[in-house]
């Protein structure tokens, strides 16, 4: 099959990176985690030590640091300045201070551009809230899923439980974490979450992985080769 760029956007939990990475594994296509490249810089900062105030420090920063995105057996593997940090990026702490780091427009320009550096050769699927509206909107398939706050955090729950299982959360505080961060990526100035006008939505609330797989892959067929 000849190469062609797949966005995917859509808010957290929607299912997205599970999701894109299949599409990518069916297609033989290279998976970007763009959410892992924001959570990436937010790991250096709070490493780093600098505060809320120091925005020009953090531009500096994500500018002088190399992050690199790695197929692994599990999933992406993430390395910063040759550091594997794939597990360092999901903590509650980079979780909870990402959205702020994510809402700078010099670093948003910043990843951009390494983004679309990493799409240049085509056969790429990547994940993100901005892709298709403004990373890469000539992508030729683009789609934004979605699903309702309660069953994302029903989600997330799971995941985090399976993870660790004492970990000390509950289904309500998830929900308003996930609501609050929803409110946050649609609000900021700098590539808010949006659809593009020329994306397709998808409502993962009650479809079932593979199911929403199998889709995308149809819609491929259908918009890259018509039909
Ligand atoms: O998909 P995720 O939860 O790992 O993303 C982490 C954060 O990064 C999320 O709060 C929004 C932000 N993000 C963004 O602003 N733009 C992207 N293209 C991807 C993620």
């Amino acid at each position: 099959m000849e190469k062609f760029n797949i966005a995917i956007d859509g808010p957290a939990g929607a299912g997205k990176s599970t999701i894109a990475r299949l599409v990518a594994k069916e297609l033989d296509f290279i998976y970007v985690d763009t959410g892992a490249m924001y959570r990436a810089v937010t790991w250096k900062v709070l490493q780093e030590g600098l505060q809320p105030d120091q925005t020009e420090e953090m531009v500096a920063l994500a500018s002088r640091m190399e992050i690199r995105l790695m197929p692994g057996e599990n999933g992406q593997l993430v390395y910063v300045d040759g550091e594997d940090v794939t597990g360092l990026i999901r903590t509650p702490d980079v979780t909870g201070n990402v959205s702020r780091v994510s809402s700078i427009a010099e670093i948003r320009a910043i990843l951009t551009a390494k983004q679309q550096e990493l799409a240049k050769s085509k056969g790429v699927v990547m994940d993100g809230r901005d892709i298709g509206s403004h990373v890469l909107p000539d992508a030729e398939v683009k789609i934004f899923l979605t699903a309702s706050v309660r069953i994302r955090a029903e989600r997330r729950y799971k995941e985090m439980k399976e993870a660790q299982p004492d970990v000390d959360i509950t289904l309500e505080k998830l929900e308003r974490d996930i609501a609050e961060r929803d409110r946050m990526d649609q609000q900021r100035e700098a590539s808010p979450l949006v659809r593009a006008a020329d994306a397709v939505l998808m409502d993962t609330t009650d479809m079932p992985i593979p199911e929403v797989v199998e889709s995308i892959l149809e819609l491929c067929k259908t918009q890259v080769h018509g039909g």
